[in-house]
């Protein structure tokens, strides 16, 4: 099997090939889908390609090599992803020489790399999440072998770790640092260790260097990554510690942690770091002590709340969470629970979910489904019980002044802003040298302000809140 250090192999170069068969530099499209796992994943496929001798193309028509880097964590998450598949099947047609790559976490399922491979003739590329690492190699065979590759390492155990430490990355001012790779939850709904393999930590020397390089090139925050970060095998709250020394980064995330291994360390490291941000996405999943005892998530209702309690009583903390409804079994006195943690923690934000079947994890094999209806009614209750409390907890930031950390200046024009369930509309001010911006405060609340032109990503600037919304509140700067 392919040694999982290798490096990247850049042998595979495409120079001559692009030379001849190119009158400019071949441009890439990549699209993500899923978490911020894959978002870094992508990033680090586009600096191989930069690497190779393609450029960056500014949308999918305009490309002549598009790869979709998917998710499956829930079966919407797939239907999506073949929609646009679909729809580039017809930009071939109009473009016989596009090529078309699908990698990451769908393709990674060997039955689904099946049905690509066999039902979906036009895409010339597919691979996984454990070789996203030898894209170069594979590219290389495809365009300059003429062949069509799908190869997903099946049948081998996934490599432990396929490290490419880069500080190519999609924001100039922040990015995501891997601190480890895969999951052992095995929560029994959950697809994710079946298609990231075993849980690794890297080293932190390794986490440090690429955290330091990236504070170098510019970036104010950083991320970091993994599906369970408390269980960070050489020590998380140090590793904060240490992350948190780093000249010229501003503020640290990371995501996601898991209740069941959040220690009081890590709570008071949280408290007492500067460039620590008061914010933690903690997935509650279910309220219910049974149903959490039948996902496989270690810890019950109590225990939840307890460690909600310790958190929430640092000064400006905010949590958010992540919730699923219609888990088979689950009862109208479970969804109780549920809504009963709900009213108690008050989160900040949330993720909601209807329980997706995933083939292959255990909870698949279940017939005690509940009715689609149900779990319809139970997610509308769900948002009801939340929402409101998200609306409140913006209103009281009313009047106060918060540090935004710029994420874009708006264009002139209308802009459609994308956020937590679903999007509105943000119109310029026609008052001269007023911007719209949008940031983030350091509890993670999105803001929407108007201030000085010539902010730029990065920059932390007070802002008055004048408005408070279900998802984001408003002001004005105050520099
Ligand atoms: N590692 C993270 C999150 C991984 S997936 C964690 O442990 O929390 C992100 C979220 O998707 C999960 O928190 C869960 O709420 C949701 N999810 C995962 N599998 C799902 C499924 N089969 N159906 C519905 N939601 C699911
Ligand atoms: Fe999935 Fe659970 Fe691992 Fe999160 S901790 S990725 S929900 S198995
Ligand atoms: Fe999706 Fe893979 Fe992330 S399944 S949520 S992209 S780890």
């Amino acid at each position: 099997m392919q040694n999982p250090h290798t490096p990247p192999d850049y042998r595979y170069n495409l120079s001559a090939h692009i030379d001849t068969a190119y009158p400019q530099k071949p441009r890439f499209f990549i699209k993500t889908y899923g978490c911020q796992m894959n978002e870094r994943d992508s990033e680090k496929m586009a600096a191989l390609l930069l690497v190779m001798g393609f450029e960056a193309a500014d949308s999918q028509e305009t490309a002549d090599l598009i790869l979709y880097n998917t998710c499956c964590v829930r079966e919407n998450a797939e239907d999506k992803i073949f929609g646009h598949l679909g729809r580039l099947k017809h930009l071939k047609a109009d473009k016989p020489a596009l090529i078309i790559a699908v990698g990451g976490c769908m393709s990674q399922q060997s039955e689904m790399a099946q049905t690509l491979r066999e039902k979906h003739r036009y895409v010339n590329l597919i691979f996984g999440t454990a070789n996203r690492h030898r894209l170069p190699e594979f590219l290389w065979r495809v365009m300059c072998g003429g062949e069509r590759v799908a190869d997903i390492t099946e049948g081998e155990e996934l490599p432990e770790i396929t490290d490419i430490p880069v500080t190519t990355r999609e924001f100039s001012h922040k990015a995501g640092v891997n601190i480890m790779y895969g999951c052992d939850n095995f929560c029994s709904y959950c697809i994710v260790p079946y298609v990231r393999g075993r849980e690794k930590s890297r080293p932190q020397a390794d986490i440090l260097h690429e955290a330091a390089a990236l504070a170098n090139d510019g970036v104010k925050e950083i991320m970091l990554l993994g599906q369970n970060v408390n269980s960070y095998a050489y020590d998380f709250p140090r590793l904060l510690r240490e992350v948190n020394k780093i000249d010229g980064l501003e503020r640290i995330r990371f995501m996601t942690s898991h209740p069941k291994d959040f220690s009081d360390e890590l709570v008071a490291a949280m408290r007492d770091l500067k460039k620590v941000c008061k914010s933690v996405h903690l997935p509650l999943q279910s309220g219910s002590t049974r149903i959490l005892a039948d996902m496989n998530r270690k810890y019950t209702k109590e225990q939840y709340i307890a460690l909600a309690r310790k958190l929430t009583a640092i000064p400006d903390f905010a949590l958010t969470t992540d919730i699923i409804v219609g888990y088979p079994s689950e009862t109208e006195a479970d969804f109780l629970d549920t809504l009963d943690v709900v009213r108690q923690v008050r989160f900040a934000g949330a993720f909601t979910f209807i329980y997706s079947k995933r083939s292959g994890t255990p909870a698949a094999q279940r017939e005690d489904s509940v009715p689609r209806k149900v779990a319809n009614e139970r997610f509308d209750r769900l948002t009801a019980e939340l929402y409101p409390i998200f609306t409140e907890k913006n209103l009281a930031k009313v009047g106060g002044v918060v540090d935004v950390m710029v994420d874009e200046a708006a264009s002139p024009l209308v802009t459609s802003v994308e956020c937590l369930g679903g999007s509105h509309n943000v119109t310029n001010s026609s008052e001269v040298g007023v911007v719209k911006y949008k940031g983030r405060t350091d509890d993670h609340t999105l803001v929407h302000f108007e201030a000085h032109e010539g902010l730029k990503a990065g920059d932390i600037v007070p802002v008055r809140v004048t408005e408070g919304k279900t998802f984001y509140v408003s002001g004005v700067g105050l520099d």
